[in-house]
């Protein structure tokens, strides 16, 4: 047999997390077995070490540790006393994690459009949620942009808005950490910034995690206090209502040994993602980064007309590569989000995308060989 034909039999994976652990080999048993033998489990200092290397790692002044990236997102929210009467400007075109926070701490997400070109919030659209919210008798408060598929929101544009309407930025970077927006990382460009490590994301552990990236000395305090319980002066006043928030010490042990080839692992996803461009872009709509930013890509997707992907899924899946759709339903779509409020305008381009969407697998360990394999493949379902 020779290698084509043994590499046309393998099934290839959508994330290959068993590669990066073939790399990262005794690194992270030692690490796990260094918590083993401390048995600090919770706060351990592990934790505290990787919070000073992610705040170095993207230049915030402050890396909060949290249970998961929907925690670092409720965490902020609470921390802003954000609630009944408040509006928070949501994308539609988003995993709904990123609404789900503020709708359960009683506030509206006001949901608005997103760009074709980036997936990401229309700066407009936004405009348009704010007014969308003032005239429902909403008090507009804060908005979540978020970097999606790894790729950072415009988010100079976005805080310039926010800023004329007296509001709060908080950054959705649970697919994002790692990419940079005119030449800083996510982390230390929004008032706060939330981060998911659960293990398909770029920068994963091995189970649930989560951080909150902030300059602001209050707002850091706050948070570290609500991911307590609402500590005051020791654990055991209660300052405020809060919540159990905290990153394990043993995902901080994971994280630790991650971060060092993290830096190596964007390159690596930076090169697949142009050998698919390279090999895709007069067959699909590929995706294009701008010179102002990088992308970290947590997904590469590309677009077709309405009504071709089906087909191209099932083609490929018969070739054993998996896809994926990100987003067959946006926000307002949801059912459990179809009651709130959506920006005057509608959100067309999300619709749109809704239905042109499609990821192929991505990861910093898809050789050439493999990745020509899917783009040969993609070129054939698609008849060219
Ligand atoms: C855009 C976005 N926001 C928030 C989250 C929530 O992160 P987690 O799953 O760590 O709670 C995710 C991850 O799934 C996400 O993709």
């Amino acid at each position: 047999m020779n290698q084509h034909a043994r590499l046309e039999e393998k099934a290839i994976p959508f994330i290959d997390v068993a590669a990066q652990r073939r790399r990262l080999g005794h690194a992270i048993d030692d690490a796990i077995s260094r918590v083993l033998s401390h048995c600090q489990f919770v706060q351990g200092p592990e934790v505290r070490a990787l919070e000073t290397e992610l705040a170095a790692f993207c230049g915030a002044r402050h890396a909060i540790g949290c249970a998961s990236g929907t925690d670092a997102l409720l965490l902020v929210l609470m921390a802003w006393e954000i609630g009944p009467g408040d509006a928070v400007i949501c994308p539609s075109f988003t995993y709904h994690a990123t609404a789900e926070m503020v709708a359960l701490l009683g506030a509206t997400p006001v949901i608005a459009d997103v760009q074709a070109a980036t997936f990401n919030l229309d700066p407009e659209s936004f405009e348009r949620a704010v007014a969308t919210a003032k005239a429902r008798g909403l008090k507009p408060r804060a908005v979540i942009p978020v970097d999606l598929f790894g790729l950072p929101a415009d988010l100079d544009a976005i805080g310039a808005i926010a800023a004329a309407h007296g509001m709060l930025v908080l950054d959705d970077a649970a697919q994002g950490f790692g990419a940079t927006y005119r030449g800083s990382k996510l982390g230390a460009l929004a008032t706060a910034t939330a981060t998911s490590f659960f293990p398909a994301k770029p920068l994963g552990c091995y189970g649930d995690g989560g951080a909150v990236f902030t300059d602001d000395d209050a707002l850091a305090a706050r948070v570290k206090s609500l991911r307590v319980h609402g500590e005051g002066i020791d654990k055991y006043e209660a300052a405020r209502i809060g919540i159990t928030g905290r990153l394990d010490t043993i995902q901080a042990a994971v994280l630790l040994q991650k971060l060092k080839i993290f830096p190596d692992e964007i390159v690596a996803r930076g090169q697949v993602a142009e050998r698919y461009a390279a090999g895709l872009a007069d067959v699909a709509t590929v995706p294009r980064v701008g010179n102002e930013s990088t992308s970290v890509w947590a997904q590469y997707t590309i677009r077709l007309a309405p009504g071709r992907r089906d087909a191209l899924a099932a083609a490929l899946k018969s070739h054993g590569i998996p896809t994926a759709i990100y987003y067959a339903k946006p926000l307002h779509r949801q059912p459990a989000y179809r009651g709130f409020p959506v920006a005057n305008g509608g959100v067309p381009v999300s619709e749109r995308l809704a239905g042109e969407v499609i990821s192929l697998p991505m990861h910093a360990y898809l050789d050439p060989p493999v990745q020509d394999r899917i783009i040969d493949a993609v070129r054939r379902a698609l008849g060219s």
